[in-house]
């Protein structure tokens, strides 16, 4: 009895061995009742596509994304595009064919995201756009967008502008520093102050074009707007950074920043509001990029089939010199 007892066991322990052995290597190959999908263990991976590093704003929001993802525990899968729409939609792609959980991105410009949002899409993949929307007349594409009203960013600039000529008898003269060609902070920002700006006949944009974003940039084509044009009498410029590359070439031509020429400038990061403070600049709109923490919590969301909101908008707010100098000591980024 013993024996037999004995043998059975081992052959009982031998089956029930080898089949969990089965189930492990079928659970390591994909589960055949949702044709092939890896067993949800409860993990969340995240594919980014950042649009580059080319501001202080863009290394803070990178910084912001990497830092909440951490402590949320959500993988990230991180890919900085230099500022190319193909790259990011290369990036996408693979995101897609990694089957991660959710992708988000901030898209370089607003058009040519159609058939890549579809691919998404059509793999089950959800879509949550960060910091820049897209133009696709399909909202189904992606599940919300999360970022800055960037119309009422140069909106509050315009009519900064607006009431400190006020008493201007003759023209203002406004060069202005576009952002990245076909993005929509570049494309909103111009709407909202050329709208603003509409209130006083005298206030005219006499030279508007793109510095990319960047302090270079910046730098480049307010030299050339300077050689160009012998009165300036006011720079808007879509971001601090190309504010601050302006800076260099207003200096260089013997100009005093922030008196003979007023400089308005959007985002807010610590460079731009330490020249808002030395008087160099006049005027920021801020555009917050800490979108991290928000983002995680809407992933967590979009994963767990919650709905959310189709429009999350940043809360902002604009400074003055005075107000720059002191919010400085605790301005994070
Ligand atoms: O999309 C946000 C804009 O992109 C920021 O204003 C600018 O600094 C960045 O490069």
């Amino acid at each position: 009895m013993f024996t037999l007892g004995k043998q059975f066991t081992r052959r009982a322990a031998v089956a029930v061995l080898s089949a969990s052995l089965v189930a492990g290597a079928l659970a390591g190959c994909g589960n055949s009742d949702t044709g092939g999908e890896p067993a949800d263990d409860g993990k969340i991976t995240l594919g980014f596509s950042q649009v580059g590093a080319e501001s202080g704003w863009r290394t803070a929001n990178t910084n912001s994304i990497k830092e909440a993802a951490a402590a949320a525990g959500i993988e990230l899968k991180f890919d900085d595009a230099q500022q190319k729409q193909e790259n990011q939609i290369k990036a996408i792609r693979n995101y897609i064919l990694q089957k991660v959980d959710v992708i988000a991105f901030s898209p370089v410009v607003e058009s040519g995201w159609d058939n890549v949002l579809k691919e998404a899409k059509d793999a089950g993949i959800p879509v949550i756009l960060t910091d820049r929307s897209v133009d696709s007349a399909d909202k189904s594409l992606y599940k919300t967008f999360i970022g800055s009203d960037f119309v009422k960013e140069g909106r509050l600039s315009g009519e900064w502008l607006v009431n400190e000529m006020k008493s201007a008898t003759g023209p203002v003269n406004i060069v202005e520093l576009q952002g990245t060609t076909g993005s929509a902070p570049a494309n909103d920002r111009k709407k909202g102050f050329a709208e603003a700006i509409a209130a006083n006949p005298n206030l005219k944009i006499i030279a508007s074009q793109t510095g990319d974003f960047t302090r270079a940039g910046g730098k480049a084509v307010m030299e050339q707007f300077i050689k160009a044009n012998p009165k300036i009498d006011v720079l808007f410029a879509h971001n601090d950074d190309m504010g601050l590359g302006a800076l260099e070439a207003i200096t260089a031509a013997g100009k005093v920043p922030g008196k003979d020429i007023k400089i308005i400038t959007i985002d807010a990061v610590k460079d731009g509001m330490q020249a808002l403070a030395d008087g160099k600049f006049n005027f920021i709109a801020e555009c917050s990029p800490l979108l991290g923490p928000q983002l995680m919590d809407l992933v967590k969301k979009v994963k767990a089939g919650e709905t959310i909101p189709q429009r999350i908008e940043t809360e902002e707010t604009t400074f003055t010199p005075e107000q720059a100098k002191a919010a400085l000591p605790n301005r994070k980024y």
